[in-house]
């Protein structure tokens, strides 16, 4: 199939079922993020994983597997929730809409098993990753980890600290009903902006500029962490014409949280 139709209904979203397309998986993390082995999430994993209440959703095209979405079961103070590790999609397949389909299919599937929560991490550089998650999924972000993962052997990190934002994805609340349901953008007031220029990806890949990238990753950062310290969140994301994307943050008027109380804001544990 050529990539122009990757975006119909040609490409078949289900549960991976077998070892074969576990190992397509394994197969899929090691061509999109091009690890070290030692970085490699094992088929051992995805086996465990569909056996315990996660989830390994696959794009499928011609049955052959072309992107997918993986989680495992969480808890914290007491209500259990979705950790959702990876999705990829294969490169020739992107910006067709798989991203988005596979993550409303491990939504449906969250749902059908009594969860509200979906949680995943992702890299606060990545402009379009921030895209979908915020604003064509409705994910909120106000938790932020520093170097998340230690040094990562995958070149999409560039060699900077895995710094990670947490995006929760309160599958049932009003801001993800009406957005999925009723095509409505959450209405919010920004309180503060924070910026990623769209070279950044340039600089990541250049030894010679990589220090640009790590200096917007420290900046914004300290941005992060301290707006997330008053009580902010991460509640939409633009992006202009030049490619530049801006966190957009204000309060969050739905109260739905698994932390304790008083530790939303803070880093990661
Ligand atoms: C992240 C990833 C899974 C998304 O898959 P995808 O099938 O391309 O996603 P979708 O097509 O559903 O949505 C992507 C959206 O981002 C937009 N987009 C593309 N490039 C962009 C950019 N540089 N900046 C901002 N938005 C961008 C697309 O236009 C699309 O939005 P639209 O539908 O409004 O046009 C895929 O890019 C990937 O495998 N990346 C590498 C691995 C990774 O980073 N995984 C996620 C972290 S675990």
């Amino acid at each position: 199939m050529s990539a122009s139709t990757a975006g119909t209904d040609q490409i078949v979203i289900r549960k991976c079922m077998g070892m074969d397309e576990l190992k397509a998986c394994v197969d899929l993390q090691k061509e999109v993020w091009n690890f070290d082995d030692v970085d490699i999430v094992p088929l051992r994993l995805f086996v465990v994983s569909q056996k315990i209440g996660g989830q390994v959703i696959g794009a499928f095209s011609d049955n052959q597997l072309v992107g997918f979405a993986f989680s495992i079961p969480g808890s914290r103070n007491g209500h259990s929730y979705l950790h959702s590790h990876m999705l990829a999609v294969r490169e020739k397949f992107r910006n067709y809409g798989l991203g988005r389909r596979l993550k409303l299919a491990q939504r449906d599937d969250a749902i059908a098993h009594g969860f509200d929560l979906l949680e995943w991490t992702f890299d606060p550089l990545e402009i379009k990753n921030a895209y979908l998650n915020l604003v064509k999924l409705g994910a909120i972000t106000r938790r932020y980890s520093v170097n998340h993962y230690g040094l990562s052997s995958s070149p999409l990190q560039g060699g900077l600290p895995t710094d990670r934002l947490v995006a929760e994805w309160w599958l049932k609340s009003k801001r993800v009903l009406n957005l999925l349901e009723r095509n409505q953008s959450p209405k919010f007031t920004a309180v503060k902006k924070i910026r990623v220029p769209g070279e950044i990806y340039s600089w990541k890949a250049a030894d010679a500029d990589r220090a640009k990238a790590a200096e917007v990753q420290k900046r914004n950062r300290e941005e992060f962490l301290s707006s997330f310290r008053d009580g902010l969140s991460v509640l939409s994301y633009a992006r202009d014409d030049d490619g530049n994307g801006e966190f957009q943050l204000g309060r969050w008027d739905e109260k739905l949280s698994y932390a304790s109380p008083g530790s939303e804001g803070n880093h990661e544990d």
